[in-house]
């Protein structure tokens, strides 16, 4: 009985300390499909865990590459070893020792295809050369929709001003690049407006900015244009308009002489 339990113990300690060894546990969580602007920038989010201990970015090395060709990398910390296509277009935002290997895309081409895919290698501390750890999660890779048309930023609500009371006009825009977000102008340009801009995740890949404007109108507002502009990175633009109504004072006095 006693020796039983002594070889249990014997036993959970043995996998205790093997578990990290084998690791069969690593996961990685990667957006499967995401929308990007050509001539813009693009963020994949990326969550990494893995078994046993906290492992500090400098053991950890984060790969990008192309689903079933190994050797095409996207992102590599050697830049030799990136592909020349993709040089200096590609960077790691995420921090790896904080499990995430988010991925950011900078210059969007028509052709920047992936199928995109997440590789981790666990590196020695004495010469950062690959231990035998290393997963690609071919299973769960990243795939970009090229956008060509610049997505149009939404206006609202529209209703009629008073003229005299405070007024507010929301003005959004979704897009996939929260390291570069969009940038949103009004026409109006008084002094004692005031602009409150909002930053929001949408869902995974999906992230809005918001720009809300709130103004006093007057009477001479009325019929005049508002346009908001969305201003993506690379300079690509995209505005939406609408004319404002501002209700007349009812004119009493005229009244009362009209009468
Ligand atoms: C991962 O890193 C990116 C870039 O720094 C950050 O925006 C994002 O919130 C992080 N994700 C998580 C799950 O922490």
């Amino acid at each position: 009985m006693e020796k039983d339990r002594k070889m249990i113990i014997f036993f959970l300690f043995l996998a205790g300390i093997c578990s990290p060894v084998l690791g069969a546990e690593w996961t990685a969580d990667v957006v499967k499909s995401i929308d990007a602007l050509v001539g813009s920038c693009v963020v994949l989010p990326c969550t990494v865990s893995h078994p046993g201990t906290y492992l500090s970015t400098s053991r950890l090395r984060g790969i990008w590459h192309r689903k079933d060709k190994w050797n095409e990398n996207f992102y590599h910390e050697d830049s030799t070893k990136i592909l020349d296509s993709f040089k200096g277009r590609t960077k790691l935002l995420g921090n790896l020792g904080q499990n995430n290997c988010t991925l950011e895309i900078v210059q969007v081409k028509d052709h920047d295809n992936g199928p995109f895919c997440f590789r981790v290698e666990l590196v020695r501390k004495d010469n950062n050369e690959p231990t035998k750890e290393k997963f690609s999660f071919v299973e769960k890779c990243a795939d970009i929709k090229m956008i060509h048309d610049v997505p149009k930023p939404k206006l609202g609500p529209i209703k009629t001003a008073n003229p005299g009371k405070p007024y507010t006009l929301t003005c959004s825009v979704h897009h996939t690049c929260p390291s570069h977000r969009p940038q949103i102008k009004w026409s109006r340009e008084n002094k004692d407006d005031e602009i409150t801009e909002v930053h929001k995740p949408i869902h995974s890949g999906i992230w809005e900015v918001e720009s809300i404007l709130s103004f006093v109108p007057e009477e001479k507002d009325d019929e005049s244009e508002l346009i908001c502009t969305a201003t993506f990175n690379g300079g690509m633009k995209s505005e939406e308009k609408f004319t404002l109504n501002v209700k007349r004072e009812t004119n009493f006095g005229l009244l009362f002489c009209l009468l």
